[in-house]
């Protein structure tokens, strides 16, 4: 930044995308000199806004009256306070005005675009497969005890009664298949982000047909990281429980550490004091560490019959006392409603209980933001085309442009720095109507790519604006084979150190796509998953690891291990599989696998999310105890 002060500084005073010059005092003179500066700009071959805003501002602020013949300008925006939203009006506005990307596909891209094409034909097959198979829980048997046997309804019809008709948020799906202790078919428990009573509220509903829906190591991360998204975005949590506790044989991953099974219910206390608000519906068995959940909420609802809070079922007392004893009587929802004091309503059916969660929510005394925008303009090329745009392989990449020209809204992109550092592209573009910055790889990230992104990643910050970061990071890691190479080496990983450094300090909200590869320490500037991106999402072609499999022999070569072919096929496999989208997600180091189609409808819900974030009334110098 420092470097470039003096031109920044012009580049502030000339721009009307900067937010400094059209928030509170702006005024004619400064509308003027806006006026006057844009039509310079455009003599230096910037777009001209001039006659737009102008326009605008005079339909905006200014109400024309007639008096004795003459037309006086009467200045609503100093009478009016609800003319402060002239700002985003005008902000909405000029973005249309961005410069349209051309994202046409040329004849010299068909060959790498049908081979990446076939490639993504071969994932999307795999990530319907998945899809559907974790959709059966626990299989035909476990769903047949539990809907006849156990009378309880399923997990994704549960959740269909508590969240509001529309679009939901699904975390981490295949989290758990493949684990070195078996398949765990989505980890056990659904998480994501629905709207309930119209709140944008994080779920965590455990799926008892996996194994009765005890919590294994991965179910552990899936509702910590679910967790972690309440916390950061600040959104109510709602928690399903049908849970038989921590699974047994495999303890010492669950219980013992800092972030096991402990960090839970720690926080829950956390986020309640803080004025998140913990919302539980007991919907099935809450044994040992499960019972915690229901009994630290702000508020629980307990269905009858089906749910049971209690730290040891009638085996156990019967073992340890001799004692009979029914679940009802031991831990039923009358007993917790009229003689614990457990859980605050008591729910005679599964329906009822989720009406009942619906009106705690709707009690929340939450300012909702404004409507959406629904006015944007839809890119002018096809989705669907990504898919020969997302690279088989990191030679396989197409310019970033062509992928943002189907992202963003009426494919407009406005490219700051755009002859510097161009291995690195970085703009403003409007995503469903919501301002972005965008952070793409095109290329290495060189001394002057890094340089340029740790500049916009700030700019961002300044203007509270959200940045999407684009990661499709090299597998060939630069190495110093001479000394004459090393100063500019040592060069680019100091402007790389100054890119993590912008984007680690950055406090905007930022999503993080895996496009194709996140390799090394590239994919640290690129906010991956150590740097706490709000989201991160993979294309199911993205490839995620220290180095690529194709490069593996290069390593070993520079380590003097050199192998013989058969040892190397086999690192090269393990690699293969290891680095694989499928391979990173079901270990939660990622929020989900997303078809490369679908990334818009992704970013645009995240961007609805984060929007909801600062409008609790809260009062965090005021920790109340809402648990007697
Ligand atoms: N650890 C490991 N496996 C468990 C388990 C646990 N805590 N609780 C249940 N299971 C397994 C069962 O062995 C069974 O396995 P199977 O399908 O291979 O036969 C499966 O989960 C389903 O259990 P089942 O009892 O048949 O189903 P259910 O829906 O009627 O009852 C529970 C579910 C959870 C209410 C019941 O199994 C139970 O009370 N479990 C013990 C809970 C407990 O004491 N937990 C303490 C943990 S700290």
């Amino acid at each position: 930044m420092r470097c470039e002060l003096a031109a920044r500084s012009r580049w502030f005073t000339g721009r009307f995308g900067s937010r400094s010059r059209l928030t509170s005092s702006f005024g004619f003179k400064e509308y003027q000199k806006m006026q006057q500066e844009s039509c310079n700009s455009n003599k230096r071959g910037q777009p001209n806004y001039a006659t737009d805003v102008r326009r605008l501002w005079t339909a905006n602020t200014c109400l024309k009256i007639h008096f004795l013949g003459k037309t006086i300008l009467w200045m609503k925006i100093l009478c009016f306070p609800h003319n402060l939203m002239f700002n985003s009006l005008v902000r909405t506005y000029l973005t249309k005005a961005y410069p349209v990307l051309n994202g046409k596909l040329q004849p010299i891209h068909q060959h790498v675009f049908e081979s990446n094409l076939q490639n993504s034909m071969i994932h999307s097959k795999r990530y319907l497969e998945l899809m559907k198979r974790v959709q059966k829980g626990g299989g035909e048997k476990a769903i047949l005890r539990h809907t006849q046997r156990n009378r309880k309804l399923l997990v994704r019809d549960r959740l269909r009664l508590l969240l509001d008709k529309g679009e939901i948020l699904e975390l981490s799906p295949f989290a758990g298949l493949g684990m070195p202790y078996g398949d765990i078919p989505a980890a056990g428990c659904l998480t994501g982000i629905g709207k309930v009573s119209g709140v944008w509220c994080v779920f965590i509903a455990n799926d008892a047909t996996v194994k009765g829906g005890t919590v294994y190591p991965v179910a552990v991360k899936k509702q910590l990281r679910a967790q972690d998204i309440a916390i950061q975005n600040r959104l109510p949590c709602i928690y399903l429980v049908d849970s038989g506790g921590a699974f047994l044989p495999l303890q010492a991953d669950i219980f013992p550490d800092k972030n096991h099974g402990g960090r839970t219910f720690y926080n829950e206390a956390i986020m309640s004091a803080t004025g998140i608000p913990q919302v539980a519906v007991v919907c099935g068995s809450c044994t040992a560490g499960g019972a915690y959940i229901p009994t630290m909420a702000d508020e629980t609802v307990m269905v009858d019959k089906i749910g049971t809070i209690f730290l040891a079922g009638p085996p156990l007392v019967k073992a340890a006392t001799g004692e009979d004893s029914s679940p009802e009587d031991l831990g039923g929802a009358t007993m917790h409603a009229k003689v614990s004091g457990c859980i605050d309503h008591f729910a005679a059916t599964e329906e009822e209980a989720y009406k009942c969660a619906r009106n705690i929510i709707a009690t929340l005394n939450l300012e909702l933001p404004p409507n959406m925008p629904t006015d944007f303009e839809e890119p002018l090329y096809a989705a669907e085309e990504l898919n020969g745009l997302a690279p088989r392989d990191y030679a396989y990449t197409l310019d970033i442009k062509l992928v943002l020209s189907r992202l963003t809204d009426g494919s407009k992109f406005l490219e700051f720095k755009a002859l510097f550092g161009t291995t690195l592209i970085t703009g403003f573009a409007q995503i469903k109507g919501h301002l972005v910055g965008i952070v793409a790889n095109n290329g290495e990230l060189t001394h002057n790519a890094s340089l340029k992104g740790s500049h916009f990643v700030q700019l961002c910050d300044q203007r509270n604006i959200p940045i999407i970061f684009l990661q499709n990071t090299r597998p060939n890691v630069t190495v110093t084979r001479t000394l004459s190479k090393a100063v500019a080496v040592t060069n680019q990983l100091k402007a790389q150190g100054s890119m993590i450094a912008s984007v680690a300090c950055a406090t905007v909200p930022k999503i993080t796509i895996v496009i194709g590869g996140c390799y090394g320490g590239e994919s640290f500037a690129m906010c991956g998953r150590s740097f706490d991106p709000n989201f991160l999402f993979l294309w199911p072609n993205a490839r995620i690891g220290l180095v690529s499999p194709n490069h593996c022999s290069e390593f070993l070569e520079i380590d003097g291990n050199i192998q013989d072919d058969a040892q190397l096929k086999t690192m090269k496999e393990m690699l293969e599989d290891e680095t694989s989208a499928f391979h990173s997600t079901s270990r939660i180091w990622d929020d989900g696998v997303i078809l490369p189609a679908d990334t818009r409808t992704v970013i645009g819900q995240c961007l609805n999310i984060f929007k909801q974030e600062p409008r609790f009334h809260s009062h965090p110098e005021r920790q109340v105890t809402l648990r007697i």
